[in-house]
């Protein structure tokens, strides 16, 4: 038990958070002068070092050098800098895997990967965690009450490259864990259905991971399976975690998060933000042709959602390109810091990145950085400049929160199992639908909080559920009490399906969402690729979805929009359900941004969401607001100068200029008014 409350913000930090990781590892010591001059040019606050040392810390086993990480830290502190001060337990060395061949990951398909890249783990292998605990517990003991120390950074981004191993440890640590969560075989043959295909086990022994099978697996064992490597994961974060907080007692401890990065959907980081004392996250973009910026908005609001609204810290982006892309466009002049105080906007307090000086070796040589390959002459060093002095004229917004408009439910484990083998439709991506959904509430400038489905969900007017496959009896009840208590909810499709354990639902679909939604699904009708169906609305109008359609049956539910055409042609394409003081709509079909913005303006009207005054599209408005003061951020991603509407009066923090009546945001500017009063 840790002797005293860990900190949650990172210690001795007085301003936002303004740095990268630190790796001058990979510098002669002659360059590390230079570094932490320019870093006090650029105004940095707080860098991340040793995330990858440990071969460099203990070359050989039990053998430490210390001497180098001794020098950094004092230099450091010397000049003002904060360490969040990584324990190296993503990359061990190779003297280790030598040793322990066996703790390198195995591959569903049996293969054992090699050394040589990085974070090859088999979070199950206990000569890896004896390893890992000695290096944490050494490391603590030297620097735990070390002046530069800000908090702990362990490890580092759990869930990535490896999301899981299939290896025989893991094999037998998965039997404990099915056997602690089941008690009786008999009673996991239950759940996981194996009456059918002949799968009954007679005894936990005979269970292994869902390794490669001839068609697809048992989903209840796949889906089983991503729950046990998650919480096999945060085993190990947790016994570092408990170390740091045991002989550096105070100082708050993170692991870098990945919220919204759909690569890294391995992660059910509702548990792990119950864990860290304080939220971090990386962030990069996703140059795939879509709106960049509201995939940014989206995943800060999932950090902060994580966080239980607290304040957090982005802890990675790029100044620039990354380099692991298929095609890495390098950022455009302005967006870096749109980029930055966009995160900010939503509850990061400040703006981190990989990395400081860009690498000239390494896999990572063409990944930006603070201090590009060409030196301080250059656009990337300036505009590092400039956003270090802006991030220092917003001091005053630490510690308040990003207040929210609507709600969003998201749950990991549903994501799990809708993407197992064989569901009714292949091009059904429920990312997609969630993905869809953030941005018709974007273009409608409303903030976003994402909620677990069993949430306490009273606090907001409008939730709405994109795809939630997977649902419990108990979402439902939540769900059923919100609408009852007067909230509004719009449901898409394929949501309400299953229970924990990838059943479906006793009776018709969609099992927990029948009585809130007034109707009963029948039958779906998925369609083929590209094909499209019109739908109907009241007023005439037209709209059309593809994808999915549904023979939706009303029970109660009033029909709004019709199919027109297709093989459900008359059916109810959306509905609306009036139940208690609340209302419930549901959408059989996937919409296109015109349908989800109709739907959408008729749910909002139902909520009573006050709608923002006219803004443009893609000029961003996020409150925060806290004792220090209410603080309105406007972000002008457009090429044309934008006006912002200001009910109070303030003073704008970047320039120093007042602002009433209207705030000018020119072309890619971003402004922060602290509201006066
Ligand atoms: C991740 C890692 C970093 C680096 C960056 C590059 O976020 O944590 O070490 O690899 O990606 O984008
Ligand atoms: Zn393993």
């Amino acid at each position: 038990m840790p002797e005293s409350m860990p900190e949650t913000s990172p210690r001795g930090l007085t301003r936002l958070a303004f740095g990268g990781d630190y790796n001058p590892e990979q510098w002669p010591e002659s360059v590390w002068q230079e570094d932490v001059r320019l870093m006090r040019e650029a105004g940095v606050t707080m860098v991340s070092v040793g995330i990858f040392s440990w071969a460099l810390l203990e070359p050989s086993p039990g053998v430490y050098d210390f001497g180098w990480m001794d020098r950094l830290l004092d230099l450091l502190h010397e000049h003002g800098i904060r360490v969040d001060l990584g324990t190296p337990t993503v990359c061990p060395p190779v003297w280790f895997y030598r040793a322990h061949p066996d703790a390198l990951p195995v591959t569903a398909d049996g293969v054992r990967h090699e050394f040589g890249s990085r974070a090859a783990i088999c979070h199950s292998n206990a000569d890896y965690r004896t390893a890992a605990a000695s290096i944490t517990t050494k490391l603590a003991e030297r620097y735990g009450d070390h002046p530069a120390l800000a908090m702990w950074h362990v490890h580092n981004e759990y869930g990535v490259p490896v999301s899981a191993c299939y290896c025989d440890s893991c094999a037998a640590h998965f039997r404990r864990w099915l056997a602690a969560a089941y008690g009786t075989v008999d009673a996991l043959n239950e759940a996981w259905g194996t009456a059918f295909w002949g799968q009954r086990y007679a005894a936990f022994e005979d269970i292994n991971p869902p390794r490669t099978t001839p068609t697809a697996v048992n989903p209840a064992q796949a889906l089983d399976y991503k729950r046990f490597a998650d919480a096999t994961m945060r085993e190990n974060f947790v016994m570092e975690r408990d170390i740091l907080h045991r002989v550096s007692p105070g100082v708050p401890v993170t692991t870098n998060f990945m919220t919204a990065l759909s690569q890294c959907d391995s992660v059910d980081y509702w548990a792990w933000g119950r864990e860290v004392d304080l939220v971090t996250n990386d962030h990069y973009l996703i140059t795939d042709g879509r709106r960049t910026h509201v995939n940014l908005a989206m995943a800060a609001d999932l950090t902060r959602s994580v966080a239980g609204g607290a304040p957090w810290i982005l802890l990675e982006h790029s100044t620039s390109g990354v380099n692991w892309q298929p095609r890495n466009p390098a950022k455009a002049p302005g967006q870096m810091a749109r980029n930055s105080l966009g995160h900010v906007a939503r509850g990061s307090e400040g703006a981190m990145f990989f990395q400081w000086r860009q690498s000239r070796r390494g896999a990572e040589k063409f990944h930006s950085a603070m201090l590009p390959h060409g030196g301080t002459d250059t656009r990337v060093w300036r505009e590092v400049v400039q956003l270090g002095a802006s991030l220092d004229s917003l001091s005053t917004v630490r510690g308040t929160r990003t207040r929210a408009d609507v709600a969003m439910l998201w749950d990991w484990h549903s994501w799990w199992a809708q993407n197992l083998d064989w569901r009714p439709n292949a091009d059904h991506d429920p990312r997609e639908r969630a993905d869809s959904f953030y941005e018709a509430l974007y273009d409608r400038h409303l903030t976003v909080d994402f909620a677990h489905p069993e949430a306490d969900l009273s606090a907001y007017p409008l939730v709405v559920v994109p795809a939630l496959y997977l649902m419990t009896e108990a979402a439902g009840r939540n769900l059923r009490r919100y609408v009852e208590n007067g909230g509004t909810l719009v449901v898409s499709y394929f949501s309400g399906i299953v229970d924990e354990h990838d059943a479906v639902h006793e009776g018709a679909y969609p099992g927990p969402l029948r009585d809130v939604l007034g109707l009963t699904v029948e039958e779906f009708s998925p369609l083929l690729q590209d094909q499209l169906v019109r739908i109907t609305g009241p007023d005439g109008s037209e709209l059309s979805g593809d994808v999915w359609t549904e023979f939706v049956v009303p029970r109660g539910a009033e029909t709004v929009w019709t199919y027109a055409d297709g093989l459900t042609a008359g059916h109810p394409a959306v509905t609306r359900h009036r139940l208690g003081e609340g209302t419930a709509w549901y959408v059989s079909t996937r919409l296109g941004a015109d349908g989800l913005d109709a739907l959408l303006g008729w749910a909002v009207e139902d909520a009573q969401v006050t709608p923002r005054a006219d803004l443009p599209r893609d000029v961003e408005v996020v409150l925060r607001a806290g004792e220090s003061g209410s603080f309105l951020f406007a972000i002008n991603h457009t090429a044309s100068d934008a006006k912002v509407p200001l009910e109070t009066p303030g003073t704008e923090l970047l320039t120093g200029e007042r602002a009433a009546g209207r705030l000018e945001v020119p072309a890619g500017a971003v402004r922060v008014v602290r509201l006066d009063g």
